[in-house]
């Protein structure tokens, strides 16, 4: 059967304040990324584009806190620049997908607004009010993941709403229908415009226990956590991944499937056994639920195999693989991984595993977390938890050309441009044949002509050395095997036969290869075509 797009592409997330202003007001925009299209399109090859939320919002979670789901925010430009935006990305053949924040709106929303006027305001159980204990605190014991209770009181009603990020994003209520279908109409405004899928913010939190019990204490959390941490000293049992989310998750589906090839891509973090659920028991819930697993291990060859061959065990026959290894929530992957060297070995690994890979921007620059002072933080989960938790140091602007502030802007950004952009940045690195963005450009042009690469079955190749993680795609008579060493030290792989190596990380060498010596050089991973 012929793959569909979002198996057999790469998704690339645009986080749209950081990527092009065209406006001179220091944050990106809509207009920015128009004028980058052929960058995405012909220069990278990509095959579609997230957005992280471009909705109104009073931005006190950069976007991720919804003043109306069916309009663009001023700052991004507005429909009709969307609307060009999406004739331009189609034209190229590029698919767009935008973010939808359904378990929280923001505070100024209209329906918040109404919701918190009275208590007998129609709109009042849009959103989970409760009243407080009989000692005036906050109805249950959650934790807000950006720190304090998940509670505020409201003065003007006497009652407690839920919000588990900051107070500025009240929680909707999933369970009341008329809330449900408003939510489901806002999805088809978007679909009826056009666009080609969504990417579900904390979907597994839109129900919550019915009774909203306590969540039980955490006896393994860190002696350390700041105070105001209530989120981490519990487990996450009765706020997430709930029996009865998986009615709803269908009904979305199916507001999808009214539309031709949309995909759902829902962000997800809970254990394997609670994660695959989202597929549905046939494939009638989410298309791809995102796989972090691979962020959350330690960087070794070891820890990547166990948690390939875990994903790729755990999925039923219809279920589709994805990998992402960095978005706007996290750290740079030349940070994490221990430097840019690792960072290709990363790159290969995701642009070769079996599944939709999702590359975060500036990530084909090698880009590095950036360093903000603290006075300069913006993220409110650095504000409240401390500088060292800041989500602010991977959403640093894009890295254009050597000029001031990057190319991004003729302004100052928003947040810090990173020091290295002088020489780090795309029109210094599309010249230099053995970069990080040529890397990338090779593996995305090559994923993209080789169905084994893309769509072909995986099996891991065992070997002794330890530090090295090898893996065959194949399709039908095509295979492929990809060898990746995680170690600063050279390595010498037995395998058996002769291949061609068609790639190196650091894009030097192809030609042939004798397999029963396979020589790597330190920290370099090839494709080599069997
Ligand atoms: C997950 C998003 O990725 C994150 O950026 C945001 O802060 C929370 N959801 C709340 O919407």
């Amino acid at each position: 059967m012929k793959p569909l797009w979002w198996q057999n592409g790469v998704v690339y997330q645009i986080y749209p304040r950081s990527f092009k202003d065209t406006t001179g007001n220091g944050i990106g925009d809509l207009a920015g990324v128009i004028e980058k299209m052929d960058y995405l399109s012909d220069t990278l090859g990509i095959d579609a584009i997230w957005f992280s939320p471009i909705n109104p919002s009073p931005m006190k979670d950069f976007g991720y806190d919804v003043a109306d789901y069916c309009d663009v925010d001023p700052m991004f430009g507005d429909l009709a620049t969307f609307d060009r935006l999406l004739a331009e990305a189609h034209k190229r053949g590029l698919k767009v997908l935008i973010d939808w924040v359904p378990n929280h709106s923001s505070d100024e929303h209209p329906w918040f607004l109404e919701s918190r006027s009275s208590r007998d305001n129609p709109k009042r159980d849009w959103y989970i009010w409760r009243d407080p204990k009989p000692d005036g605190t906050p109805p249950n014991n959650w934790g807000s993941f950006f720190g304090g209770p998940a509670w505020t009181f409201d003065e003007k009603t006497g009652q407690y709403y839920m919000h588990q990020f900051v107070p500025g994003q009240p929680e909707l209520n999933w369970r009341n229908p008329e809330l449900k279908k408003a939510m489901l109409d806002g999805l088809r405004f978007w679909l009826d415009r056009g666009i080609d899928g969504f990417r579900m913010d904390v979907i597994g939190l839109i129900i919550k226990d019915e009774d909203l019990r306590d969540n039980p204490p955490n006896p393994d959390a860190p002696a350390n956590l700041p105070a105001n941490d209530l989120f981490s000293r519990l487990h996450q049992v009765y706020n997430m991944d709930q029996d009865d989310v998986h009615p709803v998750m269908r009904e979305i589906r199916q507001v999808l499937d009214e539309y031709n090839e949309r995909v759902a891509i829902g962000e997800l973090w809970g254990p394997m056994d609670r994660w695959v659920k989202y597929y549905g028991t046939t494939g009638d819930e989410l298309h791809l639920p995102f796989n972090f697993r691979l962020m959350h291990q330690p960087w070794s060859a070891s820890a990547m195999r166990a948690s390939v061959e875990e994903m790729e065990g755990a999925l039923p026959p219809f279920a589709w693989p994805n990998y992402v290894l960095g978005n706007h929530d996290g750290t740079r992957l030349a940070t994490r991984f221990g430097g840019q060297s690792q960072a290709r070995v990363a790159a290969m690994m995701l642009l070769t595993l079996r599944g939709t890979p999702t590359v975060y921007y500036g990530e084909e620059l090698g880009m590095e977390n950036g360093v903000i002072p603290p006075e300069k933080i913006q993220d409110p989960q650095g504000i409240n938890l401390g500088a060292e938790r800041t989500r602010d140091v991977c959403r640093t602007p894009m890295q254009w050309d050597a000029t001031e502030h990057a190319g991004f802007s003729n302004v100052e950004p928003w947040l810090p441009v990173s020091a290295d952009y002088r020489t780090r940045n795309v029109a210094a690195m599309l010249n230099d044949p053995t970069s990080i963005l040529t890397l990338y450009r090779r593996l995305f042009a090559l994923r993209k002509a080789t169905p084994a690469l893309n769509v072909g079955s995986y099996a891991t190749v065992p070997t002794p050395a330890a530090d090295c993680f090898v893996y065959e795609r194949t399709d039908g008579p095509d295979r492929y095997l990809i060898a990746l060493n995680f170690s600063g030290e050279a390595q010498t792989l037995s395998l058996f036969g002769n291949g061609t190596c068609l790639l190196s990380t650091q894009v030097d060498r192809t030609g042939e290869v004798d397999l029963q010596a396979l020589s790597l050089r330190p920290h370099e991973g090839v494709i080599v075509k069997l």
